[in-house]
């Protein structure tokens, strides 16, 4: 289990007129996966980093499972924590395997533990262990990096999940693809995740709840659905483009809007799939109601016209 909580954290850098976060307060729960988003220079990096204490808030606690981490010893803190940043930083001059097993090392896990470990995250992120294992970094594509990124972040198991726009320089149809990983990840794992993106689709796509952030301060902390549909102001419909309904449509997850199963269909979506799609297979089939799956064809779910529109009504 591990839980964040932010109580009024406040952090100035020096020579800055104002602080780069200022007074947030906000709690993630065990298995959430949070997203933090909003302009350029409005504090997410700065938030994100002061859970792993890269910096110290000048006022204000953070606590991991109602423990301040100011308290604790900062080797200790990171153990439980797995990171993972844009340039993604693998050491080049050590293998794939290698690289996912420094935190292991770190926690003296025996050698067989440590090769199974690994092999078993390589899977996850549909990287075939015995192709990759012993490959280097510049051998690899710059998204497959990306999954060995997302890999070593997990060796350790750490409960906590920091990531700061880990697909940003990916190509957009290779991102969706690792979007589509870590979601999966996350249905098994059930870490707590942190994701700092400054890209809405990405946001609406991959979160639990989002936190919109805007000079240093939260604006609005709520579900994909609950900000498109009831934006706390003017800045943040902007910045979603809640206006327009299409595009709403399309970033949210029919998983987001589901009802129980109720009733006989013909007609299949899968959970991660759009409202947009859901929209489009409603009105090309005879059937008024579509079943939502899972990835393995099981029934989780339905959708009608009245999620739709529920979906997208003021
Ligand atoms: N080490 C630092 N020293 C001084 N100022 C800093 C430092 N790090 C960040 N800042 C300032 O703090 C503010 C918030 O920066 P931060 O990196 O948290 O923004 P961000 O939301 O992550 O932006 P981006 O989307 O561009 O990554 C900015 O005004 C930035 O210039
Ligand atoms: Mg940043």
């Amino acid at each position: 289990m591990s839980t964040i909580r932010f109580d009024k954290v406040y952090k100035q850098f020096e020579g800055m007129a104002r602080p780069a976060v200022n007074g947030v307060s906000l709690s993630a729960e065990t298995g959430q996966f949070i997203v933090l988003l909003g302009p350029s220079g409005c504090g997410k990096t700065t938030l994100m980093k002061m859970v792993n204490r890269l910096h110290d808030p000048d006022a204000g606690e953070i606590f991991i499972d109602d423990q301040p981490i100011s308290q604790m010893d900062v080797t200790a803190l990171r153990r439980q924590i797995g990171y993972v940043i844009q340039q993604i930083g693998l050491f080049p001059h050590m293998t794939v395997a290698d690289n996912i097993a420094i935190v292991p090392r770190l926690l003296k896990w025996d050698d067989a533990k440590i090769s199974q470990r690994t092999d078993e995250l390589l899977e996850m992120m549909a990287l075939p262990p015995d192709e990759y294992r012993d490959r280097y970094p510049a051998q690899m594509s710059g998204g497959q990096r990306q999954r060995v990124g997302v890999a070593r972040a997990l060796a350790g198991n750490p409960g906590v999940i920091l990531m700061d726009e880990p697909f940003g320089a990916i190509d957009a149809i290779t991102r969706t693809d690792l979007q589509d990983s870590l979601l999966e990840l996350q249905r098994r794992l059930k870490k707590t995740i942190l994701f700092v993106t400054h890209d809405v689709d990405e946001a609406l796509r991959l979160a639990d709840k989002i936190v919109i952030l805007r000079e240093g301060a939260v604006v609005q902390y709520d579900t994909p659905l609950q900000i498109l549909t009831h934006s706390a102001d003017e800045f943040v419909r902007q910045l979603i483009g809640a206006d327009d309904i299409v595009r709403q449509l399309s970033l949210l997850r029919v998983e987001s809007v589901m009802q129980p199963p109720n009733g006989q269909t013909n007609v299949t979506i899968g959970r991660d799939q759009n409202l947009r799609e859901a929209l489009s297979l409603l009105l090309s089939s005879a059937e008024n109601r579509i079943a939502v799956t899972d990835s393995n064809q099981h029934v989780i779910g339905q959708l009608t016209f009245d999620e739709l529109r529920r979906a997208i009504a003021r």
